[in-house]
């Protein structure tokens, strides 16, 4: 980290987490950065000091627009509908939004217009025509992942405009042999149309200038460096019709691009939550803001909040941010996330499963650092870790003592501790004021404090669970519940009593440690102390004379089962057909294969098979592909439900001829596949082995068309 942040007065901060795309449900990938950032949040709270976290659904988009087209609803219902499962999804969590809100809102829309006003008065706005790929069919401007084609290197069919999955070739759309558009199939038209630049060359000084004082990784900064010594290039800001987003001032049929008023999106949940009130945005946002401003994000956009946004912050006469915080990719088992193995697990899934949310906060945790890695979640170590841990480790403190003062001392915690062994009072106070190797440069503050300001969460977990371990052997060695069999004497119940004092203070000095990390847990610890709420400044406030509750069972283990059915919950039998989006999901692209938890013993539900809708079909027609050895272009009859166009590799093993008027078994309702030659709009089953096929399926007579398999 460069110079840090003043750090002892009550700060004022804003913090966000990257806006998620509202086009999907979240998945434990997007939990990462939320996590994070909430924990920060806790814990500078728990600092006492003013902390502001917003957030909001990035709305608009090509992505966007097309997904609400496919669901047959108009983009703002589709919006409105994704953001109510990813603000139930964040809830859930704990992930504490002062304000969740969306940039299509009329704040967003304001602010926007307000700053692109602003840049295109100070000079830094300007226009001309490009070239760009089209769809003759649609009538649309085409993103360079809506377009597809045949590697120019290797031939590999069916590649996106960048590179190529196969031999890995690097090049643009309009490189690429034979290109299609996804949205139609149709082959595309470059077509002229004029688009609006941000001019970010003007501002590369500002930019250099700011990243040079802002706190930002390390890694990161070097990243930006790269680009900045490059030279910034002007950035299109602007789409045409169609397009779900801003309209531009003054320039009718042209709409604002995503990335533009995205990052604004932050800016426009501020205000929502301060009432529009201008004059305490202006306080946050204003050139003149003594806040801190904080943005947490996922290290592929580190672009746009590392080089275009400060420079649009800048140009526009607004402050900039203070730091970013950028997190890695998550994979799960060692590999990328994999819907046929199961590991492309969604928010929603694992809650279903009744895991504890906590857990997974926990588990994040230990796994992020200050840097910009990747982070593993390995289902194994997951279970061993929490289970260890939180229930073995830090639960099992107060558990194994709270019980004793119920039933011996009335529930009522020692006057004072005077009377414990010098041991045990050493113990507490170490506890309470650890001696770590950690040596960054804030010794003034609490080593785990300081870890948590740069938010080294994993060594805050060492730190606190290496006095656990240290806690729990002194707990052994003293063997309270052997004291507890023989109290005959006044010495002994006072031993007793002290030793439990103790052991129950330093728990809640855990506690406090973990409270971030924990806020449900923690509570309930609280409810059990029957204290207030715990802050930062009861690391050394003693609980003494005061009663505890009836102690009940903090945190349970977690079960295996929970995993396999969280797995098998995700895992998707059928090959995923693709839905094109502004990018790559969110996970790193190690090639392991890992079994899931338990070996691969997935099964599938009786509800995941009555997701497919299995027909019987005749083939009205069928004939080969020119450009596709393999394959058969297939008209199926299917009854009432009418026809349907399928592609199948079944051409090694049947002429075509042979197949007209033949009854098949299809799966009717996979979602249509554009291919290079055409819509797919289902799959025909075949069985094949080493022993030869593809053998078609087929009903017994008297089958007809549209008949349901079941
Ligand atoms: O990458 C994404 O998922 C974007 N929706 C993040 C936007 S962050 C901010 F700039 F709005
Ligand atoms: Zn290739």
């Amino acid at each position: 980290m460069s110079a840090p942040a003043p750090r002892t007065a009550s700060r004022k901060i804003l913090v966000t987490n990257a806006l998620p795309y509202a086009n999907g449900p979240l998945h434990l990938g997007h939990m990462v950065g939320y996590i994070q950032a909430d924990i920060w949040v806790r814990f500078q709270r728990m600092c006492g000091h003013d902390v502001t976290y917003v957030c909001a659904d990035d709305a608009h988009g090509t992505p966007i627009m097309l997904a609400a087209e496919k669901a047959g609803l108009a983009p703002e219902a589709f919006i409105a509908d994704i953001q109510k499962s990813h603000e139930a999804d964040f809830k859930a969590f704990g992930i504490a939004f002062d304000h969740y809100h969306s940039t299509h809102s009329d704040e967003n829309r304001q602010l926007s217009e307000t700053i692109y006003t602003a840049l295109k008065n100070n000079g830094y706005i300007a226009s001309r025509f490009i070239e760009q790929a089209y769809d003759p069919v649609k009538d649309m401007f085409l993103p360079d992942r809506y377009i597809k084609g045949e590697c120019p290197k290797c031939g590999t069919a069916d590649q996106y405009g960048d590179n190529c999955e196969n031999c890995g070739a690097t090049y643009g759309p309009t490189d690429l042999k034979n290109p299609f558009s996804v949205v139609s199939g149709a082959t595309p038209v470059l077509k002229e149309s004029e688009h609006y630049f941000f001019s970010l060359s003007k501002l590369q000084a500002e930019v250099q200038a700011w990243l040079a004082a802002a706190d930002v990784h390390a890694s990161v900064k070097a990243k930006l460096a790269e680009w900045l010594d490059g030279g910034l290039k002007d950035w299109d800001i602007s789409r045409d019709a169609p397009y779900f987003g801003f309209e531009i001032p003054g320039a009718p049929g042209k709409y604002f691009y995503v990335w533009l008023d995205a990052p604004i999106g932050y800016f426009a949940s501020l205000s929502a939550l301060l009432g529009n009130d201008a004059e305490k945005l202006a306080a946050f946002i204003g050139p003149d803001s003594t806040a801190e401003l904080w943005h947490f994000i996922g290290k592929d956009i580190i672009n746009f909040h590392g080089l275009f946004w400060p420079a649009m912050l800048k140009g526009a006469g607004y402050r900039q941010p203070t730091g970013l915080s950028v997190n890695g990719y998550l994979t799960v088992n060692g590999a990328k996330m994999s819907k046929s193995r199961g590991t492309f697990i969604k928010a929603r899934t694992y809650l279903d499963a009744g895991l504890n949310p906590e857990y997974l906060r926990y588990y994040f945790a230990a796994k992020l650092s200050d840097g910009v890695d990747d982070l593993d979640l390995n289902l194994d170590d997951f279970v061993a870790r929490v289970n260890s841990d939180i229930v073995g480790k830090y639960v099992n403190i107060a558990s194994r003592c709270a019980g004793f003062v119920e039933k011996f001392f009335a529930g009522k915690l020692p006057m004072s501790l005077d009377g414990a062994c010098s041991d045990a009072i050493g113990l507490l106070s170490n506890v309470e004021n650890p001696v770590t190797s950690i040596d960054d440069g804030s010794s003034h503050l609490h080593p785990i404090r300081a870890l948590y300001e740069k938010r080294d969460y994993a060594a805050v977990i060492r730190e606190v669970m290496d006095l656990a371990d240290t806690t729990n052997t002194f707990i052994h060695n003293t063997a309270p519940w052997t004291l507890a069999k023989n109290l005959d004497t006044e010495q002994k119940r006072t031993d007793l009593h002290q030793f439990c004092g103790i052991f129950l203070n330093i728990f809640k000095v855990l506690t406090v440690y973990l409270k971030p990390l924990l806020p449900n847990l923690a509570k309930e610890v609280e409810l059990f102390f029957d204290i207030p709420e715990l802050s930062w400044n009861d690391v050394d406030s003693r609980l003494l004379g005061t009663k505890i509750r009836s102690y009940t069972n903090l945190a349970n283990r977690i079960d295996l089962a929970q995993i396999k059915a969280m797995i098998a919950a995700s895992t998707e039998s059928l090959a995923p057909v693709e839905v094109p989006n502004a990018k790559p999901a969110k996970a790193a692209s190690a090639p392991a294969a890992a079994a899931p938890v338990g070996g691969s013993d997935t099964h599938a539900s009786i509800e995941d098979f009555a997701k497919i809708d299995l027909r019987i079909a005749r083939i009205e027609h069928a004939e080969g592909v020119d450009g596709a050895d393999k394959l058969l272009r297939l008209t199926l009859d299917l009854g009432a439900m009418g026809k349907r166009q399928v592609f199948a590799g079944i051409k090694s093993a049947y002429p075509p001829e042979k197949l007209i008027g033949r009854l098949t078994v299809m799966v009717a309702n996979l979602a249509p596949r554009k291919m290079r030659f055409g819509m797919s709009e289902g799959m025909v089953l075949a069985a094949s082995g080493d022993d030869g096929g593809p053998f078609l399926l087929a009903p017994d007579d008297g089958a007809q068309p549209g008949m349901k398999v079941k």
